[in-house]
C-alpha cells in the first residue's frame, strides 16, 4: 500500500549547485525482476522493477565499490551526465472480472520527451547554515518501505489527474494510497527522498538509515535532525501511469480500485 522506491543515487553533486533546480526526463532502460539492492544478485528478483538511468546496471552492483557513474558510458536521461540508477515497482492493472495482470503504461511527463520511464528531480534547498553537500560516488539509497502500513503521504504520494488540479507535490489533493476513484488523466506518483545524512556512510544495511526526512517531514524543509546533520539535495521522482484508459464504473468506489503495485500492493 504504501510502497517501495528504490534508487541508486551515484556521483552527480558536482553539477548540481544550491541555486539550480534539475529537471530531467528519463526513459526506459529495462524493466526486470531486478534489484540489486535489496536482492543483490538475485534473478529474478521478488518483484518487478522498472529501472532508467546508467547503462552499467547490473544484478549486483555491489554496495559502495560500485559506482555507476564511473562504471556507464551512456544514460536513458536526457540529463547526460547523470549515469545514475533509478528504479520503481511497476503497476498492474489486475481485472476485477477475470483476474489477469496488464502492465500499466507509462506516458511523457508536461513537455519532457520520455518514453516510459520517469521524471527526476534534484532540488538543492541549501540548509540553514547554507551548506549542501553534494552525493559521493557510491551512495545509495530507498524511500518508502513495501512492508509499511503507514500512511507516509508527505514524501510518498498519488494524484488522481484530470480535475484541474497543480502541480505542488504530496500536499492535501494528493493520497498516500492510490486513488479509489477513476482518473481521467492519469495517475501522478511522487516519491520524495530523504534530504538529511548522517555525514559517514555511503549506505546501511537497511539502505535508509543513514539518511532521514528533515524535521517536517516533506519537500523544502531545511531543518536536518541531530543524527543526520548534512542537507543533500532533495530527490523527488514523478511517475505518470496512463491510467485514464482503465474506465469502467465498476471498478472504483467505494474504497475500490483496480490497481496493483508489482510486491503486491494496492
Ligand atoms: C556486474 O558488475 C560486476 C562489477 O563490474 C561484474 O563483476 C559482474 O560480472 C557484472 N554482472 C553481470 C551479470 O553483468
Ligand atoms: C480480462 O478482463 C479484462 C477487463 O477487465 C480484459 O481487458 C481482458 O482482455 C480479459 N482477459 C481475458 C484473458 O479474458
Amino acid at each position: 500500500m504504501f510502497w517501495n522506491a528504490l534508487a541508486v543515487v551515484a556521483l552527480l553533486g558536482q553539477s548540481v549547485s544550491a541555486q539550480n533546480m534539475l529537471r530531467f526526463a528519463c526513459s526506459q532502460l529495462t524493466i526486470e525482476r531486478a534489484d540489486p539492492l535489496v536482492t543483490p544478485g538475485q534473478s529474478p528478483a521478488p518483484h518487478t522493477h522498472q529501472i532508467i538511468g546508467g547503462n552499467s546496471f547490473n544484478l549486483t552492483m555491489e554496495p559502495v565499490n560500485y559506482d555507476p557513474a564511473a562504471k556507464s558510458t551512456c544514460t536513458s536521461c536526457t540529463y547526460s551526465e547523470d549515469f545514475s540508477n533509478y528504479w520503481t515497482a511497476s503497476l498492474y492493472f489486475k481485472s476485477p472480472e477475470n483476474g489477469t495482470f496488464q502492465r500499466v503504461p507509462q506516458f511523457a511527463n508536461g513537455g519532457l520527451q520520455q518514453d516510459g520511464g520517469m521524471t527526476v528531480y534534484y532540488m538543492p534547498y541549501s540548509a540553514k547554515n547554507g551548506k549542501m553537500t553534494a552525493f559521493k560516488p557510491g551512495f545509495r539509497m530507498i524511500a518508502g518501505d513495501p512492508m509499511s502500513k503507514k500512511n507516509n503521504r508527505v514524501s510518498i504520494c498519488h494524484r488522481c489527474l484530470g480535475n484541474g488540479e497543480g502541480f505542488a507535490p504530496c500536499d492535501a489533493k494528493d493520497t498516500g494510497e492510490l486513488p479509489t476513484k477513476y482518473c481521467p488523466s492519469g495517475i501522478r506518483a511522487s516519491i520524495i527522498f530523504p534530504s538529511c545524512w548522517d555525514g559517514k556512510n555511503l549506505d546501511s544495511p537497511d539502505h535508509k538509515s543513514h539518511v532521514a526526512y528533515s524535521n517536517s517531514g516533506g519537500l523544502g524543509s531545511t531543518s536536518c535532525p541531530t543524527t543526520h546533520p548534512v542537507a543533500i539535495p532533495q530527490v523527488m521522482y514523478e511517475i505518470m501511469w496512463d491510467t485514464g484508459r482503465y474506465k469502467n464504473d465498476a471498478w472504483y468506489g467505494n474504497g475500490k480500485q483496480p490497481f496493483v503495485y508489482s510486491f503486491g500492493d494496492g
